[in-house]
């Protein structure tokens, strides 16, 4: 265990034996503190929205095929140029250091070890360089990465944001656009929380480095009103491909390939903003059709099953993010415990995939699903 600011972090480093994503929430919660564990945990106002994200899977089902004369399912595939060993993702997610002294860092080594895509939070626990140099591919090459970024208000800013990620050899940048304010957490009010450790890449920022504020005020200082034209001015100025997070209106997707996004991001930021809408997996359907294969799909949202990732996929997705049971999986074991939660949901989803006669991940792109 390790404390900083009076705050416990774990040091924990070793495999994980999982029975399931949806077990190692409480398994975590008796080792991350109280404050730090309601902020990863919470969704906002009574989380209705947070249930039915994992609950909305059972909405649709999958068709078993058995005379299909069909074995080894490979989850290989290839999302923006990248090859990739599964299509099951991270999604960004702030302050890791809450669950985990070496924080985003061993995040990326784990999911690097799984063959996966990271993304990095603006308001990481780690350095953008330091969490890019982290992750490495068998062969010891750079493993890919995208930048997630919290326009602020100031512009030069958000420059020096990109240029660094840019430097560090991100493959893309993540805007996250569905968080202009943030949602009600009640768990964060009841515990008082506020962040016990700095966000490494605030160091620099007018407003301060997050410590000692909670995620109202951090987010009081990011953009409040995002539009197409930033969409374009990320897109002109870093030369890589932007990813409009936070899309559950087919008409925003519209609007960001129009400004010209090259990938939609399907999300409600895990419960945790607007709730009363619809479950993630609810709005993707609709945004695909928008989308009709102008630019890849990324999804996420209360995936805990092989199943949810298969659904996912056939409905419409090319990348399926997860961050709640990474993160439980960071605190229980570090980069190995993050590596276990990718290997244990891409086991699952190989024997779906068995059981349903797709041999690759482009067959159960086309898989039928019924209601
Ligand atoms: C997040 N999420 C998030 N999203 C983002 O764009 N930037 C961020 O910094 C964060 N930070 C963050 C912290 C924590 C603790 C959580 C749980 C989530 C949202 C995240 O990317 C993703 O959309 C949801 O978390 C997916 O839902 P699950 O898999 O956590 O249920
Ligand atoms: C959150 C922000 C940081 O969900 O995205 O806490």
């Amino acid at each position: 265990m390790t404390i900083t600011n009076g705050y416990e972090q774990s040091d924990r480093e070793s495999k994980l034996d999982i029975l399931n994503l949806p077990s190692l929430e409480d398994q975590a919660r008796k080792i991350i503190p109280t404050g730090g564990f309601g902020y990863i945990q919470g969704g906002s106002e009574d989380e209705w929205t947070l249930r039915e994200n994992t609950e909305a899977f059972n909405h649709v089902r999958i068709v078993p095929r058995a005379l299909t004369d069909m074995e080894n399912p490979s989850t290989d595939t290839s999302v923006f140029g990248i090859d990739l060993k599964t299509p099951i993702m991270m999604a960004p997610a702030a302050a890791q250091g809450l669950a985990h002294s070496r924080g985003e860092v061993a995040t990326a080594e784990g999911v690097a070890a799984a063959g996966a895509l990271m993304a990095q939070s603006t308001y990481s626990s780690t350095s953008i360089a330091d969490t890019a140099a982290a992750g490495k591919r068998a062969d010891g090459s750079p493993a890919p990465q995208f930048f997630q970024l919290y326009m602020s208000k100031d512009w030069d800013f958000n420059e020096s944001l990109l240029r660094e990620a840019m430097a560090a050899g991100v493959k893309g940048i993540i805007l996250t656009v569905d968080a202009t304010v943030d949602g009600y957490r009640e768990s964060d009010i009841v515990n008082n929380f506020q962040f016990p450790i700095p966000m490494a890449n605030l160091t620099k920022f007018s407003e301060g480095d997050g410590k000692g504020k909670g995620i109202m005020e951090i987010y009081a200082a990011a953009a409040q009103k995002i539009g197409p034209k930033d969409v374009k001015r990320i897109a002109e100025f870093t030369n890589l491909p932007v990813i409009v997070k936070g899309v559950e209106a087919p008409e925003d997707a519209t609007l960001a390939i129009g400004a010209g996004a090259s990938g939609i991001y399907v999300s409600n930021h895990g419960g945790r903003q607007l709730n009363g809408g619809p479950a993630s997996f609810d709005a993707l359907h609709s945004v695909a059709e928008a989308v009709n294969g102008q630019v890849p799909i990324i999804f996420d949202s209360g995936v805990r099953r092989g199943s949810h990732v298969f659904k996912a996929l056939a409905s419409g997705a090319d990348l399926v993010a997860l961050a709640r049971p990474v993160i439980y999986g960071l605190a229980l074991g570090g980069a190995q415990g993050v590596e276990s939660v990718f290997n244990h949901l891409r086991d699952e989803l190989l024997i779906d995939m068995q059981l349903a006669g797709t041999a690759t991940i482009d067959d159960v792109k086309h898989a039928r699903l019924v209601k």
